[in-house]
């Protein structure tokens, strides 16, 4: 039966860029969202930029523009980032809106009906100069504790103990350096304790993870507060009815965004119902994708709002744990706090969503990328191991057929064991455990490259008798090779579109599992992925490590700085250093053909030797007939960067001597040398 589901993302803040942390939940919720409408459900994902607060304010005066204007610019810079990494945000709104406005009143009205508002005088610190109250981030003192000056307002950084601002030695404003004084302010509260019992059982009812619930147990235990939801003016935010200098606080209306946001999509979309999602008793879920960092608000708030106010309560939170780099906490002097801007200068977004993919376990633990296995998993699985399937495959299918699959499947067996999988991987990417499914999904595609390299198709092409086999093969490996890319689609989705087109197939869905193409007509390859080097990350990590304005220099620009830096003084030579950092490889050409559209190029699929294969493209056309090539050993520079070009990407470059036209002549090792061997 067909769910009917909502899905948010936790609304970025729009006082910062989008960076690898805000990426890993929006990534793991559309690989979410994509999961569930390849099962055929309906599901609409909505999400904004979450705009009030006393920040917002300070960050627009800084600038010189109003809050408005920062809001709508950061707003556009956030959209382009996710779009960017492939996130299928069905609507991405503000917080600042009509509609959250809206449901901010209601809520609060309904709220304060049912008697769970009151009133209480709140002693706050105050900046005289700056007429305002001073959050404890914008105070600065002597810690009571150990005596170091010039601690922050919560919590020393020497001894780490926690604290209230007013209790520090000597406080100042961070805004103005004036010394506050302590004023009273009436506050609004919203009377939590009322909720417990309640919040007891929404949370034994299997709406978070176990490890959740037991951290929510710890705040039962000491008993729940009642929850300051206002704020004095000046702040940037919305006005609590009856009221002419009391805002809500940017925590009380940023989840009520979810609503809002949802709210703008339906009244553009006639057949969805806003009644049918935030109404209690209706057929529908609701879930949000959050960090540990803001499970309170979520798990005790939020639904005791909900409820409160006559809106249904979330069906699942899933809560993730928070981002380290290579083991330590992203950091801008280590270049590890890497903005989705500046990441998209350097690498494909599916590289990053494959790799959290492979993370994702469901669990509330913080997750490492390690730089070295973020670069050994794209290389050895993504592109050595499931893209390896289709190139292997599609030349012969191609060249040798027509381009037309074998009429039955070649092994049966092996095609049951793929699909055998679906209902496994199916219910891991429901459980949040994408990792395993990555897992069983790579497991897969080792057993196609085995099938492949058991059948040796390209041994099997030299004998004429055996032309039908090598059809059966190839096609079987490329009947696997798509069942590997519906498995992958969620997380992958620009490489199973790019798959579709070579398949010749329509959008694939979890259903499509079920019949392999036979007798049917498939495109030309294309490379889907280029190799990810090691030194494309190192630059990412340069141009992260500068101000956030050094984020902005290209990757061409940088490439340029480190190669001059590498280099001798010297202009008229290189030294033995330069040369040894050029990777020269002994290549067999497995495959050779020319480039539709290209007059010099020739496409070379070349084997370095323990299963790498790559694909380069050489201007040789004009000396070479192609055919002649195949068998061939040649050299190839191995660690050049990859090159995107208009026919697809090249990953390498075979050497060759001579002036052009028929004057090309390549090199060619001796026989006796080995696809793989280091040339010296
Ligand atoms: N604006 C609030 C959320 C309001 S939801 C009604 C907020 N914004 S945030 O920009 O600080 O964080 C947005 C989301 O990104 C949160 O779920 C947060 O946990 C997540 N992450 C921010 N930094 C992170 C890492 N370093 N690692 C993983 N996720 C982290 O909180
Ligand atoms: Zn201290």
């Amino acid at each position: 039966m067909s769910r009917r589901i909502l899905v948010t993302s936790a609304l970025p803040y729009v006082n910062g860029a989008i960076h690898l942390g805000h990426l890993l939940e929006h990534i793991q919720t559309d690989i979410w969202v994509r999961f569930q409408r390849m099962r055929g459900h309906q599901v609409i994902y909505v999400c904004a930029d979450d705009t009030h607060g006393t920040a917002t304010m300070l960050m627009a005066e800084s600038r010189g523009i109003d809050a408005e204007t920062l809001i709508e610019q950061i707003r556009e810079e956030h959209e382009r980032d996710f779009r960017g990494f492939l996130i299928g945000h069905d609507n991405y709104y503000s917080t600042h809106s009509d509609e959250n406005r809206e449901y901010a009143e209601l809520i609060f009205t309904r709220l304060s009906d049912a008697g769970l508002i009151f009133t209480e005088e709140v002693k706050q610190l105050y900046d005289p100069e700056r007429s305002m109250f001073l959050a404890d981030r914008f105070v600065r003192g002597t810690c009571p504790n150990c005596g170091s000056p010039d601690q922050p307002g919560d919590n020393c950084d020497v001894c780490s103990a926690t604290y209230d601002a007013m209790a520090l030695g000597s406080p100042r404003s961070t805004l103005s350096g004036a010394t506050p004084e302590v004023r009273a302010s009436e506050h609004y509260f919203f009377d939590l304790p009322k909720y417990t019992d309640f919040l007891k059982s929404w949370l034994a009812s299997g709406t978070v993870q176990p490890e959740v619930a037991n951290k929510l147990g710890e705040w039962f235990e000491d008993g729940l507060k009642p929850w300051d939801i206002s704020r004095d003016a000046p702040y940037f935010g919305f006005l609590i009815p009856g009221t002419t200098n009391k805002y809500f606080y940017v925590w009380m209306d940023a989840p009520i965004g979810y609503m809002a946001s949802f709210r703008n999509y339906a009244d553009r979309h006639n057949e969805v119902s806003f009644d049918d999602y935030w109404l209690p008793g209706r057929d529908t879920e609701v879930h949000h994708f959050i960090g540990k960092d803001i499970i309170n608000f979520h798990a005790l708030f939020w639904p005791s709002v909900l409820d409160a106010s006559g809106f249904r309560t979330p069906t699942r939170l899933h809560v993730h744990g928070f981002i380290t780099v290579d083991g330590t906490r992203m950091s801008k002097s280590r270049g590890t706090f890497i903005n989705a801007a500046t990441y998209l200068k350097f690498m494909e977004p599916e590289y990053l969503r494959y790799y959290y993919a492979t993370k994702l376990s469901g669990s509330v633990d913080d997750m490492d990328i390690n730089l070295d296995d973020f670069v050994a998993r794209v290389n050895s699985d993504l592109v050595g191991k499931v893209v390896n399937i289709a190139s292997r495959c599609a030349g012969f299918i191609s060249k040798q057929f027509d381009g037309v699959l074998a009429a039955a499947l070649d092994d049966e067996t092996l095609w049951q064991t793929f699909t055998g999988s679906a209902e496994q991987i199916a219910a891991w990417y429901e459980a949040d455990e994408t990792g395993r499914a990555v897992r069983e999904i790579t497991r897969l595609a080792d057993l196609a490259n085995q099938y492949i390299a058991a059948s040796a198709p390209w041994q099997l092409i030299k004998e004429p008798d055996q032309r039908d086999r090598v059809q059966a093969v190839c096609s079987m490996g490329l009947n696997l090779f798509r069942l590997l890319v519906i498995y992958l689609k969620p997380i992958l989705p620009k490489m199973a579109s790019e798959a579709e087109t070579f398949l010749n197939v329509e959008p694939l869905s979890w259903a499509d599992l079920d019949a392999p193409l036979l007798d049917h007509t498939i495109h030309p390859f294309k490379p889907l992925f280029a190799r990810l080097e090691r030194e494309t990350v190192d630059r990412l990590i340069e141009a992260s490590r500068e101000t956030p304005a050094g984020a902005s220099a290209s990757p061409a620009a940088t490439g340029a700085d480190s190669r001059a830096n590498a280099s001798s003084a010297d202009p008229d030579h290189i030294s033995i250093d330069d040369f040894a950092r050029v990777e020269l490889k002994v290549a067999r050409i497995v495959d050779a053909s020319p480039v539709e559209g290209a007059d010099k190029l020739l496409e070379l699929r070349l084997d370095l030797g323990n299963g790498e294969e790559r694909t380069v493209f050489s201007g040789i056309k004009s000396a070479y007939d192609a055919p002649s090539l195949i068998g061939q050993l040649t050299v190839v520079v191995a660690n050049l960067a990859p090159r995107k070009m208009r026919f697809g990407v090249s990953e390498g470059m075979v050497l060759a001597a001579g002036e052009g036209g028929s004057e090309i002549f390549l090199i060619r090792p001796d026989s006796g040398a080995e696809p793989g061997m280091t040339v010296r």
